[in-house]
Order: C-alpha cells, then sequence, then structure tokens
C-alpha cells in the first residue's frame, strides 16, 4: 500500500542533507517545523474591501504545499488611512479576520504555521486610495520614489495624538489577527514603512521623546511591542522585522542601532526578529545580487543577531537549500527566508530534497516582481520563470 506524505514530511525525509535548515525550532509554545519560511511578499491579490480572497487561497496554497515550515501573510494594514495597493491585504475590521480563519486552520493542520504581517505604510504609502490626508511621519521626511508615483503626495509630522492612535490600531489589528487564529504576528518594523521610519535617524529628526538617541527613536516600537503583549497575552508569538541597512549612507540605520534596543525589545514581548535591508527609495539593492554585497548582508545580519537573545531569520538572495544551510550552520540567522526564490518556484524546497534540482524553475533576480508594483499596468506582481504567474507582454 502506498503511503501519502504531507509535504512537511516529505521535506523532513531530506535531514540528513540539510541537517540545520530542517531542523526544528521552538519558538515560545509553536515548533516549526524547519527554519525555511515564505516572508511577506505583498502579489496584491486580496479583495478591493482588503479581505482574503480565493486568488489570494490559491497562491499560498502553492505555498503550504511546498514544504516551508511558516509563512507570513504580507502587509496587512492596520489604518485604513494607510494603503499602498488597492488589492493588498488589511487588518482592521472583523471582517478582515473572519476572512483568515479557514486558510489559517488548514494551513495549521498540516503543520505549516501562518503569521500575518501587519504594516503601517507611514511616509512610503500613497494618498491615492485613502481620503487623501497627508501621510503620517516622524518628521515630514518623505521618499522620492513615491512622491514621482502620487501627484498629492504630502507628508506631515506626527503629533502625540496619532502616536497614541497608530499604537492602538496596531494593537486592534494583533487582536484581530489572535481573532483569525494567526501563531505569529509580524510587525513591519523596517524598509522605511512607519515603525522603521521611527527607528532611522535619517527619517527621524524629532527632538521630542521620540527622538534623538537610538533608544528615544525606538520609543513608540518599543510601546506598539508593550500594548500588544498585553493586549494578546502569552501565547502567541511576536516577531519584528527590523532593519540592518537601508543604505541611506551615514544617516540610515543600521545594526549598531539596534544594540541596546534589541534586549528591549525582547523584554518588551518579542519573541523573534526578521533582518531586512533597504527602504523604498534604495530598494534597487534587491536587485544587486553581487557577492560583495551578499558577504555585506550576511555580515549584517550577523551582527544583528550578535545583539539578539531570540531566534533570528533573515531574508536576501538566498537561491535554495545549500545557501540556507549554510546561513544557519555559519551562525549568521537562525531561520532563512526566500521570497522571490519560492515565487519563481513554489516546489524549489520539495525538488531539492528530492533531488529534483534540475527541475527547479531559477529565479533570475532581475527584480522585476517587485517592479510590478509601482506598474500602473499591473494590479498584481508577475514572475519571469513561473509559469504560474507569467507577467503578461
Ligand atoms: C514583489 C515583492 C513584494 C514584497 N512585499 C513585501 C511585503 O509586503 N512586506 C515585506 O516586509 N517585504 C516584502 N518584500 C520583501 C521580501 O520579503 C524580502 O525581504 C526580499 O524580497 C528579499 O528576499 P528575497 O531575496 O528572498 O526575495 C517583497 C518583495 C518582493 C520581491
Ligand atoms: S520576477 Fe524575476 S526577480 Fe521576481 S521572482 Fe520572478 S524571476 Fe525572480
Amino acid at each position: 500500500m502506498q503511503m501519502d506524505f504531507t509535504p512537511l514530511q516529505r521535506v523532513a525525509s531530506g535531514i540528513s542533507r540539510f541537517p540545520s535548515s530542517l531542523a526544528t525550532l521552538k519558538i515560545r509554545d509553536i515548533t516549526l517545523s524547519n527554519r525555511l519560511f515564505f516572508p511577506a511578499m505583498g502579489v496584491d491579490l486580496a479583495n478591493h474591501d482588503g479581505t482574503f480572497s480565493d486568488a489570494l487561497r490559491e497562491f499560498l496554497n502553492g505555498m503550504v504545499a511546498g514544504g516551508c515550515g511558516l509563512i507570513i501573510l504580507s502587509n496587512a494594514s492596520v489604518s485604513r488611512d494607510s494603503i499602498l495597493q488597492p488589492k493588498g491585504l488589511k487588518m482592521f475590521l472583523p471582517k478582515h479576520a473572519e476572512a483568515l480563519k479557514a486558510f489559517i486552520r488548514e494551513s495549521q493542520s498540516q503543520g505549516v504555521v501562518v503569521g500575518i504581517q501587519l504594516q503601517h505604510y507611514g511616509g512610503q504609502g500613497t494618498t491615492t486610495y485613502t481620503r487623501g490626508q497627508a501621510l503620517l511621519t516622524p518628521s515630514g521626511i518623505g521618499a522620492s520614489s513615491l512622491q514621482k508615483l502620487d501627484p498629492k503626495y504630502r507628508t506631515r509630522e506626527m503629533t502625540q495624538a496619532d502616536i497614541d492612535l497608530v499604537t492602538e490600531q496596531f494593537v486592534a489589528s494583533a487582536k484581530l489577527c489572535s481573532d483569525a487564529g494567526a501563531k505569529i504576528i509580524q510587525l513591519q518594523a523596517s524598509n522605511g514603512y512607519l515603525l522603521g521610519s521611527f527607528l532611522s535617524g535619517y527619517s527621524n529628526r524629532r527632538r521630542d521623546a521620540y527622538g534623538g538617541s537610538c533608544i528615544a527613536r525606538a520609543r513608540m516600537l518599543i510601546d506598539v511591542v508593550t500594548s500588544i503583549r498585553k493586549a494578546i497575552g502569552e501565547d502567541i508569538v511576536l516577531g519584528l522585522r527590523i532593519g540592518i541597512d537601508d543604505f541611506m549612507d551615514e544617516e540610515g540605520q543600521l545594526p549598531e542601532d539596534l544594540k541596546d534596543v534589541m534586549p528591549m525589545l525582547e523584554d518588551s514581548g518579542a519573541d523573534m526578529f526578521e533582518a531586512s535591508f533597504g527602504v523604498a527609495d534604495t530598494f534597487k539593492v534587491l536587485s544587486d545580487r553581487s557577492p560583495k554585497m551578499i558577504g555585506y548582508i550576511y555580515g549584517q545580519v550577523k551582527k544583528l543577531k550578535g545583539y539578539s537573545n531570540v531566534p533570528v531569520g533573515f531574508a536576501g538572495f538566498v537561491d535554495g537549500l545549500p545557501s540556507a544551510e549554510k546561513i544557519i550552520s555559519d551562525g549568521i540567522a537562525d531561520m532563512v527566508g526566500m521570497a522571490r526564490a519560492l515565487f519563481a518556484d513554489n516546489d524549489l524546497i520539495l525538488k531539492s530534497v528530492e533531488g529534483r534540482e534540475s527541475e527547479i524553475y531559477r529565479c533570475l533576480w532581475d527584480g522585476k516582481c517587485f517592479k510590478d508594483k509601482y506598474n500602473p499596468r499591473f494590479d498584481r506582481v508577475y514572475c519571469c520563470v513561473n509559469p504560474k504567474y507569467k507577467r503578461p507582454e
């Protein structure tokens, strides 16, 4: 009689070849089946009201069937006043949580942990799909790349009332994630979006309690983490996506800025980190897959990990299991994400452990999927190599 193995069981059979990346990982009360994850990737397939759609389910089912231990749903906006793409996920109404329940339950029943990334776009949003208000930023400093796309683009410095309101919005959204059954909530605190822009000396020039020293710049994030942990209790894992270099020269944010901040975030309730790099105005670095860039990024991740007592994940230019294995065994990170490599081939992990490497559709690292997000011709993200999402000519 032929046994049917689940994707995770099939992947686990490769443990002798990939002992580090296929090892389990316990964080709080959850155990990830392996150290590989699909990081947040906004493919813009939600319904126009921000609810989970059949198209997004179909897309993510491909990832669930591909054998990673964790998938993180991307960019669920915490506020109706912060929207970048009309078909991005949202998480500020009960219906947003309700629509996700079945998918999360089914995925987690197969052993794949589902996380939800909560997002406030800050100055990297657009006024196009909101009510035209100025975008919220720490000090009014905007992103020129977004400005070019939005004729009405304008920003303003947040008041204390704005900070309190956004903190409440994050808490309310985190509770909805909990209602939806997610086991992990990830706060997007990198890449120039609102929480990340407070951490960076380039975008945060405030002279009040939220600006100045590294610790003062982290105050809003620490308050958000503390408030969420208080509201959701101890059962859910709280992760932070955090920057290792925004490539804004000496004014930008580096791991060193987080040395004293990371323990404070952990004490406030953070259980894991994901290192990330670049902001909207420097996202071209995502296409620079040179050995020099890879070496530099790995070094920055390792520094961040050195400041952390909880697991640190990382996604950036990883093309498959041999690279992921080396990153973990070299002590650079505890978990490895692959966004573009898994987008290019959802079955990359299974094909690798089953010796079918020659069948893998390999990412070209051209960054075209990323550019689709800002291309007015497209309302979703496509791929150059994956036949499932082939970009129209
Ligand atoms: C099309 C596209 C959409 C993305 N959307 C998100 C997102 O919604 N949230 C986020 O934190 N990162 C997002 N990212 C960044 C990825 O999570 C990842 O950090 C980056 O692509 C580097 O990893 P990779 O080299 O494995 O692709 C996106 C990347 C791409 C290419
Ligand atoms: S569009 Fe290009 S960069 Fe993006 S996943 Fe496909 S091959 Fe890779």
